[in-house]
């Protein structure tokens, strides 16, 4: 049986005040037994919100892969373990786009992350460009390919995949079920190649790109998406209580 799991990304948003008051809806929130949700502030707000929640997972938006040195500006896998994160979202989009982070990189954070018992959120998906020219198949591919090359096949499962549209992400265009389910199927069928079916059939693998309340249940009732990465609508208590509902 997978983990049915809904993630709030508030990407570069909100100050304590905001915290104060989403931490308060989600603590008074019912939230399935079946469905884990996770929190992603800004890590500056990671301790904060690991001492306010009472039911949600809370997960850092990026690590480093050392644990310690001379990397200014960075957070170890340490670090974020300290500050209560179970989760951690590696090599999103943005973070490929802006920062240029290629993946051997992100491959090498998944491994530290996965070593220090953090589960990695690996981001995975294709721009505009790749979807219309037919490429998307192969670059999904690579990502996830390069993205697990360094664990071992039995620690695959302790991984979660994070399939994210660039052309969904923060548009309002979400991709229809089909087209999620399309190549959710196809994760899962390179990560059976991988590792066997007994490990790739563990693995959960979220859907993000403008999931929304209207959105979510369609989606997460495809065989294999197990719930959602969630940017703009997590920053929005009520929609994102809705979002995490729906995967029940
Ligand atoms: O990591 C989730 C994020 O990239 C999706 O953003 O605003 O399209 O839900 P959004």
């Amino acid at each position: 049986m997978r983990d049915l799991i809904v993630a709030g990304n508030w990407k570069m948003n909100g100050n304590r005040q905001f915290i104060d008051e989403m931490m308060s809806g989600l603590n008074k929130a019912i939230f399935s037994e079946s469905v884990k949700v996770v929190v992603c502030p800004p890590s500056v707000y990671l301790l904060d919100v690991s001492q306010k929640a009472k039911t949600v997972k809370v997960g850092a938006q990026n690590m480093y892969f050392e644990d310690g040195g001379a990397f200014t500006g960075e957070l170890s896998p340490s670090m974020l373990i300290d500050v209560g994160c179970s989760y951690v979202v590696v090599g999103h989009s943005e973070r490929r786009e802006i920062f240029a982070e290629e993946d051997v990189l992100v491959a090498k954070k998944v491994s530290a992350a996965v070593r220090h018992c953090l589960t990695p959120i690996l981001c995975v998906g294709e721009s505009l460009e790749h979807r219309n020219s037919g490429q998307f198949f192969d670059v999904i591919a690579r990502q996830v390919k390069i993205g697990l090359s360094l664990l071992n096949a039995e620690n695959f499962a302790d991984v979660v995949v994070a399939y994210e549209p660039i052309w969904a992400i923060g548009t309002g265009q979400t991709a229809s079920p089909a087209q999620a389910q399309e190549v959710h199927e196809l994760i899962r069928k390179v990560i059976t190649e991988l590792a066997g079916e007994n490990v790739s059939e563990r693995i959960s693998i979220l859907y993000g790109g403008s999931v929304n309340a209207a959105s979510a249940q369609e989606l997460f009732s495809q065989p294999d998406i197990d719930g959602g990465l969630v940017g703009g609508a997590s920053l929005k208590i009520d929609e994102f209580i809705a979002i995490c509902s729906a995967a029940a």
